[in-house]
């Protein structure tokens, strides 16, 4: 067997420089040809020294972005908000919180990401707004004014109590009363994210204004928040309750109700249509066999996010409790999303967001290495059939925080899984210890870019702690290291782009049935590319049928043995049949 190294160490090389020459792969959108990159705006960069990063701070940032190969940006909600969920309480739906910055400086992001190629993405949140949004002030009024019907009013039940027994999905009753109106609101999240009325057409209809405010100042696409929820079920009935407080769920009493295709099928004509952008729904409770509807041909976005994968490691419930789970069932569960968007549709490719705890915490047995972790899980995102998305810092190979306390952690939805959990009878360690594990926080702490003070997030105080423990582990360090995640990242990227299979070619599985390695080969014409990555701690012999007369492109190892992978090594192979 040869090991093809020429093609690393060019792609090592324009790691310094020079961009990887790039195939023009048929067929596809750029979308599809490209990755996506998941900034959460408040731990990327700060500028200013407030303690939190700002839209300057990502323009100054574009060339990490660049070098990654990223063509396309996913912005989480920069609009103004009063913050009680980081920005999905929305105020204003066509404006820039001030802590961001100003619509100039967006306007110049836009702008400086356009001459590199990268496009905006922008989150729109429309399953709820903040309860301080001029909407919500207006319909709280009376049961008489012009938006009174914008958001979900009900009366109470005779005995005065909540009308139905549904619990939010970030803890406590899902209704909370207006003394104003003198009825109960519905939301889905915290009581300061009313949901609003999609039955409502004139509410629907400055919505779609809204996200066209936004086509017109350039941005490449929408990620739509939590849309799941936005169709109610005919009758508000109690459910059966699934915790010792006696409520029920609310996702599982609203989630993908049956007409929630006609309003997105309209979001669609208003919104998407006749564009060159691409639209990717947050889609909780859509699973694989929903895909047809919602993606491809007929569906109402080009991808939708569909969380099987990522649902493994927990057992559900309100917070999520550690379960055991299999190799097998991550392929599984990977592989339903890719077989149901094999012939129509598309999907992303992810492992991390800003609601997931870390990647390298989350897929691999205790005392796995997280460097040999991050680029094992690498190899699978940026050579699965679909749109890798990266999540900022896990090209790094950023791990959990070492959370000592729940006073630590600011995300509203860990403390109302903390409560919970003590409300379940669980001692103030075990409620912790479940937090620390899957706390969104862990997404939250602040992007590493050098060994400067606060790894050059910011001159101030940051507003979440920094991991400060490894000096390895920031941008600028992994750069210089030829070795890095970082630098592995880029490599396959490169290799992405430089090979037509990896973007536009068939997926199909091969050795379904290990527990211990991932692999997969993308056919196109002539063409089938390879990817076996070991999850195991444990050396693994390679299969022989695995790819016969391949050549090896990139392994993870420094010197890959050829009839075995060591442990947590990654592998991509190629053949032209
Ligand atoms: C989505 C977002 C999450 C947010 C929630 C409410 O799930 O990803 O961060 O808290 O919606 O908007």
């Amino acid at each position: 067997m040869k090991f093809v190294s020429v093609l690393c160490a060019l792609a090592l090389l324009a790691i310094a420089a020079v961009p990887c020459g790039a195939a023009e792969p048929g067929g596809l959108a750029w979308w599809q040809k490209t990755i996506v990159y998941q900034i959460y705006p408040k731990s990327f960069a700060d500028t200013t020294g407030s303690g939190t990063g700002d839209l300057a701070g990502i323009t100054a940032r574009l060339d990490h972005l660049k070098e990654l190969g990223v063509g396309a940006v996913w912005l989480t909600p920069v609009y103004p908000s009063p913050m009680v969920d980081n920005g999905y309480d929305i105020a204003d739906y066509t404006a820039i919180d001030p802590s961001y910055g100003t619509m100039a400086d967006f306007e110049r992001l836009v702008a400086e990401a356009k001459k590199r190629g990268i496009r905006i993405v922008m989150d729109l949140v429309f399953n709820h707004s903040s309860d301080a949004h001029p909407w919500f002030t207006e319909s709280k009024k009376d049961r008489t004014n012009t938006r009174a019907d914008w958001y979900v009013w009900r009366d109470a039940k005779p005995d005065g109590s909540a009308p139905t027994n549904w619990r939010s999905i970030f803890g406590g009753s899902a209704w909370t009363w207006c003394e104003e109106r003198g009825q109960y609101y519905l939301h889905t999240f915290a009581p300061q994210q009313p949901d609003l009325n999609w039955e409502n057409p004139d509410l629907r209809r400055a919505l779609y204004d809204a996200a066209r405010f936004w086509l017109d100042k350039g941005v490449g696409g929408f990620r739509v928040d939590a849309i799941t929820y936005i169709k109610k079920p005919a009758v508000f009935a109690d459910g059966v309750p699934d915790g010792k407080d006696g409520m029920a769920g609310i996702h599982a009493m609203t989630a993908n109700q049956p007409g929630i295709l006609d309003f997105l099928r309209e979001f669609r004509r208003e919104v998407r249509a006749g564009r060159d952008i691409f639209t990717v729904g947050e889609a909780n409770g859509v699973g694989p066999d929903d895909l047809k509807d919602w993606v491809g041909e007929h569906g109402v976005f080009d991808m939708v996010f569909e969380f099987s994968h990522l649902d493994l490691a927990c057992s559900g419930g309100v917070w999520c409790q550690p379960r055991d789970w299999k190799l097998t069932e991550l392929k599984r569960a990977l592989m339903a999303t890719q077989r149901a968007t094999q012939n129509s549709g598309w999907c992303p490719v992810f492992f991390e967001n800003h609601d997931q705890p870390r990647s390298v915490d989350h897929f691999f047995p205790e005392g796995a290495d997280p460097r040999r972790s991050a680029k094992v899980l690498a190899a699978v995102l940026l050579t699965l059939r679909g749109t890798p998305f990266i999540y900022q810092g896990e090209e790094i190979g950023l791990p959990n925080y070492p959370w000592r306390s729940v006073d630590e952690l600011n995300d509203i939805q860990s403390h109302g899984q903390y409560e919970f959990a003590l409300k379940e009878g669980f001692s103030p360690e075990q409620a912790l210890a479940f937090v620390r594990a899957f706390s969104r926080d862990n997404a939250r702490t602040p992007m590493l870019w050098d060994e400067g003070a606060n790894a050059g997030f910011t001159t101030g105080r940051p507003w979440l702690p920094v991991h400060a423990d490894d000096a390895a582990l920031n941008a600028a360090a992994q750069t210089r290291d030829p070795k890095s995640v970082l630098n592995w990242c880029r490599q396959l990227s490169c290799l992405r782009r430089e090979r037509e299979e990896l973007t536009a070619g068939a997926c199909e599985e091969l050795l379904p049935e290990s527990e211990e390695l991932f692999a997969f080969a993308r056919v196109l014409e002539n063409r089938r590319a390879v990817t076996v990555a070991n999850f195991s701690l444990a050396a693994v012999s390679l299969p022989q049928e695995i790819c016969s007369g391949c050549k090896l492109l990139l392994s993870s190892e420094d010197e890959p043995r050829e009839a075995e992978l060591a442990p947590l090594e990654a592998r991509i192979y190629a053949t032209e049949m």
